[in-house]
């Protein structure tokens, strides 16, 4: 006689195996990226879906346009002026890099240089 209780183990063990995968996109899924917008203002330098997927370029062309042209001046949606600078303009509005820039960048795994450098408004924070 086969021993029914076994056989029903090894089936479940074996599906709960084969199905791992998924459990495992799933539970990923369940936690995209939520960087915290800012609260009182409404909009970014440009549009919400260019800054999204472009905004390493915008800093690219701040970078070249400040310390080859020593130009700090970038003209911006509705013709609002921004001082290309990424921790006195982009941190005016987006108040910290960890509830911001770093929630898409740990889900991407990918961690820019730039901190070598650049102050985070949390390390201003602590040299005041
Ligand atoms: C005047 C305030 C302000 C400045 C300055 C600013 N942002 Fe924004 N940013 C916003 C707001 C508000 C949103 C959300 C817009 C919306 O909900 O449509 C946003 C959205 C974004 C997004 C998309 C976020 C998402 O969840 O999809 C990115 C990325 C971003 N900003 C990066 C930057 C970078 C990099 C800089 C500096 C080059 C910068 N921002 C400067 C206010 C600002
Ligand atoms: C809505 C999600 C999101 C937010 C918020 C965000 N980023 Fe990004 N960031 C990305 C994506 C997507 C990439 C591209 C990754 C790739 O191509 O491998 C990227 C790449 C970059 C790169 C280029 C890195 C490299 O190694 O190529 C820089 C620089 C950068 N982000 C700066 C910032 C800064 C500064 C902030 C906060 C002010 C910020 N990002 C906020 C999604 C985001
Ligand atoms: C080795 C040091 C170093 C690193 C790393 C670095 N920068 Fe810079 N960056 C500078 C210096 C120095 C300036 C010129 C500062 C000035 O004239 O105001 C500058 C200027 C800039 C500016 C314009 C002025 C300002 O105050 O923001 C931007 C935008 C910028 N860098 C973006 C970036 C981004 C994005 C990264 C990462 C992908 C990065 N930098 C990495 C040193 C660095």
């Amino acid at each position: 006689m086969y021993n029914a209780g076994k056989i029903i183990t090894g089936i479940v063990i074996f599906v709960a195996i084969f199905t791992l995968p998924l459990w495992w996109q799933l539970g990923r899924a369940a936690k995209v990226p939520q960087p915290e917008l800012p609260k009182k203002e409404k909009q970014c330098v440009l549009d919400t879906e260019y800054m999204r997927t472009s905004h390493m370029q915008l800093l690219n062309e701040w970078r070249n346009s400040v310390v080859r042209d020593g130009n700090r001046l970038f003209l911006g949606q509705n013709g609002k002026m921004f001082n290309m600078s990424l921790t006195n303009e982009c941190f005016r509005c987006h108040q910290s890099k960890k509830k911001f820039c770093d929630q898409c960048h740990n889900y991407l795994a990918v961690s820019p240089y730039c901190w070598e450098c650049h102050l985070t408004p949390e390390q201003v924070k602590e040299s005041k």
